[in-house]
């Protein structure tokens, strides 16, 4: 079955729903999208960070509702840590914290990125980007010194800013970072950045997540991303429509956290799928499944009979 390859517009061409909406600095503009919000789009990758529905609408549905976390945050004692893997523009981190300014919180935001190039853009692009308002100072510390600390509603909010490669960071053993109870995973599309979608970048979240219930959402359904979770280790479930698409995926440690789990006609079609082998290697490949990983599959807790 083919499978889709990139899942975000990996063309350099606009979508015909998307305007331009200024120049271009340091390879960033501002876009309109469908919603007739605004969103970033990098011209170097060709993508709009939040296509359609616009950074807020994305963020809240993809993240904030899916994984229920301003519920989850009010229940736990200690702080409740987020990974944001791609920090960009920081709309997916800013829509957590205002989510979570309805509850008594304590939030912790450990934000990943190999520039704070976006972030810059976007906040000379406040005004219409409109998502930035009222967090101008805590963006500004964080871009600043890396790491600021404050009060949003009930929420107690300490942000920090990691400017590195993500997949070197991680493999080389993550450092002081406390382990997530959630991730935030927006990278561009593993077509344009493979890098960010290898089997051992997910095995190295997997890793950190430990015996934990975490939970992690991206806006990607395709089958190798699905393929690539499981066989990290996670469970896998279909997760909600954001506007954009109709489906996205959730994945947890947990599988009572993981919405509703892929199942056995899922997995038949990832079996006759032409991508659906894991990235090995920072390089873009569209590959049926190998042997090893359709053994895989079929013994994962959530295939396995009786699993
Ligand atoms: C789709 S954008 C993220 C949008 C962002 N989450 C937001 O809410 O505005 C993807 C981000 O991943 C970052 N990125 C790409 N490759 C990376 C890498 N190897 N390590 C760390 N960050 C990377 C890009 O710089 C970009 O800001």
């Amino acid at each position: 079955m083919p499978d889709a390859a990139p899942d975000r517009m990996s063309s350099l061409s606009l979508s015909p729903s998307e305007a331009v909406g200024g120049p271009v600095h340091g390879g960033y503009s501002l876009v309109q999208v469908a919603s007739g919000a605004w969103s970033v789009r990098s011209h170097a990758e060709g993508e709009t960070f939040h296509p359609v529905v616009g950074p807020a609408a994305e963020a809240e549905a993809l993240y904030v509702r899916q994984m229920r976390l301003p519920e989850r945050a009010a229940g736990v004692p200690d702080e409740f840590v987020v990974w944001d893997v791609g920090l960009g523009a920081a709309a997916n981190v800013i829509a957590v914290i205002r989510a979570m300014g309805d509850v008594e919180a304590r939030l912790r935001v450990e934000s990943f990125d190999h520039t704070g190039e976006p972030l810059r853009f976007a906040r000379s692009e406040a005004a219409r980007l409109g998502y930035l308002e009222g967090f101008e100072g805590p963006v500004a510390e964080l871009l600043e010194r890396r790491d600021v600390s404050f009060q949003r509603g009930g929420c107690r909010v300490r942000w920090r800013f990691h400017e590195a490669d993500f997949p070197t960071w991680l493999s080389s053993g993550a450092g002081d970072v406390p382990a997530p109870e959630a991730i935030l995973f927006d990278a561009f599309s593993p077509a344009r950045n493979p890098a960010m979608w290898t089997l051992g970048v997910f095995r190295g979240l997997r890793g950190r997540v430990g015996a934990r219930p975490a939970t992690l959402a991206t806006y990607s359904r395709s089958t190798l991303l699905r393929v690539t979770l499981l066989m990290a280790g996670f469970h896998v479930g279909v997760g909600h429509a954001t506007g954009e698409k109709e489906e996205t995926t959730v994945a947890s440690s947990d599988p009572a956290m993981a919405g509703r789990l892929l199942d056995e006609a899922w997995l038949a079609r990832a079996m006759r799928s032409t991508s659906a082998e894991p990235l090995d290697q920072p390089v873009y490949r569209q590959r049926p499944l190998s042997d090893a990983t359709r053994g895989g599959l079929e013994r994962h807790p959530q295939f396995a009979r009786g699993g």
